[in-house]
């Protein structure tokens, strides 16, 4: 299977995003949007960090590695910085700054390289499936979102997401041709990182911007759940169950006719366990 191009240019920058242009008075109340923004500002700027580790880990493949370093790593961090000035748009009170340092202090000591899969082939699956839900989650939120510039910027950052998707996957067939897993390894890893996305991050982050929001209440962990019983609640109307299906069951080496059966089945349960 041929690999992708890893000479694709970036197919956005900061500077197209017109921030002028924002209709501020029509999101600035909306405090689900505020705190979702804010946390994936804080969420993807991170990647500068843990992506090293992931680089290291294909030292002595360059075609990889490049990609990791010109395309993957900078996009990443450039939806950060793209969230962070529109958040310092709509919302310039908050102290943006303060609290990702305090957000990084606390997720710093959990960023080990010990975390990735041991096998090449393996850690590219969990890429696919962190890509899967950053690719369905920001389709969402934009079918969410109304006010014109963030729906153009959403709009950048999902194809993005979906780029890095099929450039993992391939790179996932291109591995296991060699290492050879079997059904039962890929599904048990898409598993364990599924389990690790509905964790961490997304609960650390969210504390830090909640915190910096709210400088005069302690944080409590109602608070946490009082946001995802929000996010259950538009998810329902608006979360792309079968596109998340699809990617996630996508590199698994099984008949495709099979996954076809399989896929609403799944769709049923991923609705279940994650608005249960
Ligand atoms: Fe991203
Ligand atoms: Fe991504």
């Amino acid at each position: 299977m041929p690999l992708p191009a890893n000479n694709r240019r970036q197919s956005w920058r900061l500077d197209d995003i017109d921030f002028d242009a924002v209709d501020a008075a029509s999101v600035r109340n909306d405090e689900f949007l505020f705190l979702t923004l804010a946390s994936a500002s804080f969420v993807e700027i991170l990647s500068e960090m843990y992506s090293d580790n992931l680089i290291e880990h294909f030292q002595g493949n360059a075609e990889v590695t490049n990609w990791l370093k010109e395309h993957w790593q900078q996009e990443e961090v450039q939806h950060g910085h793209a969230f962070k000035a529109y958040i310092q748009r709509v919302w310039p009170e908050f102290d943006w700054e303060s609290a990702y340092r305090a957000f990084q202090v606390q997720y710093s000591s959990l960023c080990t390289v010990e975390q990735l899969e041991p096998h090449r082939a393996l850690e590219l699956v969990a890429r696919c499936v962190v890509e899967t839900g950053t690719s369905t989650f920001y389709r969402a939120l934009e079918d969410y979102v109304r006010e014109p510039v963030l729906r153009q910027l959403i709009g950048h950052i999902k194809t993005d997401e979906a780029a890095h998707y099929t450039h993992f996957r391939r790179y996932f067939a291109a591995y296991n041709a060699i290492e050879h897993h079997g059904v039962g390894a890929v599904i048990a890893t898409i598993w364990r990182r599924l389990r690790e996305i509905r964790g961490e991050d997304a609960y650390i982050a969210f504390k830090h911007v909640y915190a910096a929001r709210h400088p005069d209440q302690p944080f409590l962990a109602s608070d946490w759940h009082r946001y995802n019983r929000m996010v259950k609640r538009l998810a329902r109307r608006h979360y792309p169950y079968l596109m998340a299906v699809r990617m996630l069951i996508k590199p698994i080496p099984m008949a495709e006719t099979l996954k076809r059966v399989l896929q609403w089945p799944l769709v049923g349960l991923a609705r279940l366990v994650s608005l249960g």
